[in-house]
């Protein structure tokens, strides 16, 4: 079987390959990213000589590009995006050219292609927000309500690839799923911010009350449930995937990330709120889990304690990222916070 990953340079999708190379060892991967800041092919050096892996450099927007990694191509895994809620505050634009346009430019190709799966991964943030209060989870029948630049993006891609499902008979899977963590997360997102900024004795920014609720899912569930769609899942359907059963808030994962490196709280520091921060993310996984049997392997806490022994072990991959162009992206994001 010959699979096309886009995006697989990120943080989920290459723990996606590592995954699919492991235990799929005869499968052939091509793995298709543009290595914008948030690409990185040294997540993929166990796999970067494997005569089964094969990377291409290229951007999902431009028909050409996308059109020749198709070639052959059975199943496409699409991670692709601009994925990060405050740079799409920033600058919108790159997000709808990404996020909308490029999806709808590979679900051309794929048709032409004739692939058997085009599985596109999306984000809970499509659903919008659940008051903290509220006991509703976000499900397959919640409807739309994206209230930031990047969750409008994604929902958009949703559309188009139910659309390209409906009208074309592109046989399509989508999945939206929580807030990954986990191993090679590019230290912008909350968790590895955290964690990398305790190591370097630097101050951690929560933002405004820092009750916000998110639906923690281990990059490894994740790619377990998108195993699962592909072997199991109904062309047509989506699938929405959670890590969680009760709610945690921002505080805690930074108190429990605070007690886990043997620091204090004064390494909390409360700044100015995100615009438009949704309040809480929570997902009632029961599909899946009831139709194709996934479910997380463990909890959050010993997923926690994992992830935060990887960024102890692994300064060298983190430290590079923090470049003087990250620098100047965090001081705008974050003022005067050293
Ligand atoms: P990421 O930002 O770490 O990686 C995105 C990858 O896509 C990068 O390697 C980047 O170079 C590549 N890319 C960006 N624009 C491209 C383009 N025009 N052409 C080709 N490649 C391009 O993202 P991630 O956290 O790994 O997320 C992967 C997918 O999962 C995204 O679609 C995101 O919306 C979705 N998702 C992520 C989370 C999360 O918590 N990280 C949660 C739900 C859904
Ligand atoms: P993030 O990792 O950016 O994911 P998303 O916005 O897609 O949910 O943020 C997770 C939560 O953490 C969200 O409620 C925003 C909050 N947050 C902070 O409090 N401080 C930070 O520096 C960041 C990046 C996020």
């Amino acid at each position: 079987m010959r699979m096309l990953v886009t995006g697989g340079a990120g943080f989920i999708g290459s723990n996606f390959i590592l995954y699919w190379m492991k235990n799929y060892p005869n499968d052939q991967i091509v793995n298709f990213d543009k290595l914008t800041y948030a690409g990185n092919l040294e997540n993929l050096k166990e796999v970067e000589n494997n005569p089964n892996y094969k990377f291409i450099k290229g951007d999902i927007v431009k028909t050409e590009e996308v059109e020749n990694a198709m070639e052959d191509v059975d199943v496409v895994v699409h991670f692709a995006a601009e994925s990060h809620v405050d740079r799409s505050i920033k600058n919108p634009s790159d997000f709808i050219l990404t996020n909308v346009l490029g999806t709808q430019v590979l679900l051309e190709s794929a048709l032409r292609r004739n692939v058997k799966r085009f599985h596109h991964i999306s984000t809970d943030e499509v659903f919008g927000s659940i008051d903290l209060e509220d006991k509703d989870k976000f499900s397959e029948r919640t409807q739309y309500d994206p209230r930031s630049p990047y969750a409008a993006s994604k929902a958009s891609s949703d559309h188009l690839v139910r659309a390209y499902f409906v009208t074309y008979g592109l046989p399509i899977t989508i999945s939206n799923c929580s807030n990954n963590f986990g191993s090679f997360q590019f230290p912008e997102k909350m968790i590895p911010l955290a964690i990398t900024n305790i190591l370097e004795g630097r101050k951690v920014p929560v933002y405004g009350d820092g009750l916000y609720v998110r639906d923690w899912l281990y990059v490894e569930d994740h790619c377990r449930a998108i195993e699962a769609v592909l072997q199991k899942g109904k062309v047509g359907e989506t699938y929405c995937v959670g890590g969680l059963t009760d709610d945690i808030n921002n505080l805690d994962v930074v108190r429990k990330i605070l007690r886990l490196l043997g620091k204090d709280e004064g390494f909390i520091e409360f700044v100015k709120d995100r615009p438009g921060h949704d309040r809480k993310y929570a997902i009632d996984w029961t599909k899946i889990k009831n139709e194709l049997g996934w479910e997380p392997l463990h909890t959050f806490d010993e997923w926690l304690e994992k992830t935060v022994d990887w960024y102890k072990t692994h300064q060298d991959w983190w430290k590079k990222l923090k470049t003087p162009e990250f620098q100047k992206y965090y001081d705008e994001q974050y003022g005067d916070l050293d």
